[in-house]
């Protein structure tokens, strides 16, 4: 009997699967150029034991904002060896002892899991860098979700900087401009924060993003292909992830129909199937009250003292009020919802909430 592995061929379509994913890093990121330069001028300070430049980063999803700043970060830590970066994502970390504890096993400093308390996980860090010298420079990633619960971890960071030589250097990333507004005015100044504004691309630059990776991905596509899937990404909210969603289909029927290059055909053929990406991450770190909310808003739209009213109606053990208006600023805050201020009687106010189109 021939045994089954010797019938499976090499592709004759793809050189490299793996670079369609949107977790790969390419050595190149072309059309970023100037924000990498930008950047590395804000956080070199920290690989000389200078005082480095606070960065805030933010545009639209799927438009190269974490890859930038991990593509810089490696450049950085290749460039230095007096500097250690550490990239944190606020969906996973979002608590000071939990971002606090990462930071420290980042650093090789040993923490237990249980049992260890938030200033001793803080006096450990500390002792550390005060030990290396090296400078240290925090990347909070999707960084709303760490302001909306709470801004103390921002007074723990700073914080640090009294005992240390080298300040610590925070880059923050967010979708949302507006994330440091309600922020407490002393944070504020002290982090003295530099914005940086990320903004979509246009079909020319989509497609030569595209086309860098498709170089890679594939043995041969026909011609028309990138500007196909380019333009049909950027109509889809320019997000680079539904174009590279987008050739790794085309790619696999192309494999299936065994043809011999990616061709215009299979592209028309897979569009249909292709869904503007809808962070994944978004709808598994709602809470189970908050998924209430949502459903109760898929009905129809509500005041919001009667929102309040139907969802104790739903569930067993409500919330109070006051934490029911924080669930909907979040929800309103990762735009799941809609809010308008209406007038109501003679001089009050109340708002009317919905669901948002994308949620
Ligand atoms: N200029 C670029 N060159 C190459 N790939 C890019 C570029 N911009 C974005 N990408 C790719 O698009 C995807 C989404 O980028 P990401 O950095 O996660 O976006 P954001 O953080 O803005 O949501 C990633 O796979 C990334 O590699
Ligand atoms: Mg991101």
């Amino acid at each position: 009997m021939t045994n089954f592995f010797s019938e499976i061929h090499e592709s004759k379509i793809f050189k490299n699967e793996e670079v369609l994913s949107p977790d790969y890093l390419p050595d190149f990121l072309p059309h970023r150029e100037d924000k990498i330069k930008q950047i590395a001028r804000n956080l070199m300070p920290a690989a000389k034991g200078g005082i480095a430049q606070n960065t805030f980063i933010f545009g639209p999803p799927g438009i190269g904002k974490t890859h930038v700043i991990k593509f810089v970060f490696r450049e950085l830590e290749e460039f230095s060896e007096n500097v250690k970066t550490i990239y944190i994502n606020c969906w996973n970390y979002n608590t000071p002892i939990s971002i606090l504890s990462k930071i420290a096993t980042d650093l090789g400093v040993f923490v237990q899991r249980r049992g260890i308390g938030k200033d001793e996980v803080f006096e450990r860090v500390i002792e550390f860098l005060g030990k290396t010298k090296k400078g240290l420079v925090v990347c909070l990633d999707e960084v709303d979700q760490l302001i909306f619960k709470s801004e103390e971890v921002l007074y723990d960071l700073l914080r640090i900087n009294q005992y240390v030589k080298n300040p610590v250097c925070l880059v923050f990333i967010s979708n949302f401009k507006d994330v440091f507004v309600n922020l407490d005015a002393r944070i504020k100044s002290s982090l003295r924060i530099e914005e940086i504004e990320f903004k979509p691309y246009s079909v020319q630059e989509m497609k030569d993003i595209l086309e860098e990776r498709v170089k890679n991905a594939f043995h041969s596509v026909e011609e028309g292909v990138t500007i196909l899937v380019a333009n049909f990404a950027v109509q889809k909210g320019s997000d680079v992830r539904v174009g590279l969603e987008c050739l790794l289909k085309a790619g696999r029927l192309a494999e299936v129909e065994n043809s011999d290059m990616v061709k215009v055909f299979h592209v028309k053929k897979v569009l249909p199937e292709i869904k503007p990406v809808k962070p994944k991450i978004l709808e598994e770190n709602i809470s189970e009250n908050e998924r209430t909310i949502l459903e109760i808003l898929k009905e129809r739209s509500f005041y919001s003292g009667e929102l309040y009213k139907e969802y104790c109606k739903r569930v067993e053990n409500p919330v109070s009020e006051r934490a029911f208006r924080d669930f909907i600023n979040h929800l309103l805050q990762i735009k799941m919802i809609k809010v308008k201020e209406v007038k109501k009687g003679m001089k009050g106010k109340t708002r009317i909430i919905s669901r948002a189109k994308s949620a």
